[in-house]
């Protein structure tokens, strides 16, 4: 069975859509571990609940390995086959990214490559487009630009503020999440 290891910084509904997935058998891969960089975030608790080993390591700014290298070597002892960032708001060095090659994917709220970086729903209420949506990517060394895997377009209605739109993105990101892993550990 595939290995997924999930690094996530919060609220976790992301971990939660791709653990249902797997446990419902629509997804053949399991969460092996979630790892935090927040001692606090709500998602280690979300993954205790069920029964998915939670670790918290802190992510200094100026030193990223004293995250990345006890977060590789847990993921390796977990034989994690994938490494799935859910909501990790945290860079990953060429350390990281190196010890998982093109096996990293992130998801983002917009339809790269418009929109990359913080604050993308607010961007695009900004700019006046009329939709925007959601990816999932592979992780390289630039931000938000690594070869995409899936892509769900998301309208934008008159009178929509960044919260009600950042709610109809992150319900179709739970489609869109599980849907990109099927596509990849299955094929
Ligand atoms: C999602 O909007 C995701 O696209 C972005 O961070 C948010 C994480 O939400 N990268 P959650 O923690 O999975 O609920």
């Amino acid at each position: 069975m595939t290995r997924l290891g999930i690094l996530a910084s919060g609220r976790g509904s992301n971990f939660v859509a791709i653990e249902r997935a797997c446990r419902m058998g629509r997804v053949a891969a399991t969460p092996s571990v979630v790892i935090s960089n927040r001692a606090d975030a709500p998602v280690l608790e979300k993954a205790r609940r069920t029964g998915v080993e939670a670790v918290s390591i802190p992510f200094p700014q100026d030193d990223p390995e004293a995250f990345e290298r006890p977060a590789v070597q847990i993921l390796k002892k977990r034989g994690c086959d994938w490494i799935l960032l859910a909501g990790f708001m945290r860079i990953l060095s060429p350390y990281f990214l190196a010890a998982f090659p093109e096996r990293i994917l992130n998801i983002h709220p917009s339809l790269l490559p418009a929109f990359p970086g913080l604050h993308a729903q607010r961007r695009a209420l900004e700019a006046g487009v009329d939709q925007t949506g959601c990816t999932v990517h592979f992780v390289t060394e630039e931000v938000d630009a690594g070869p995409i895997v899936d892509q769900i377009t998301v309208p934008i209605f008159p009178g929509d503020t960044e919260e009600s739109l950042s709610a109809r993105i992150l319900q179709r990101e739970h489609e869109l999440y599980p849907r990109a892993i099927k596509k990849l550990v299955e094929s």
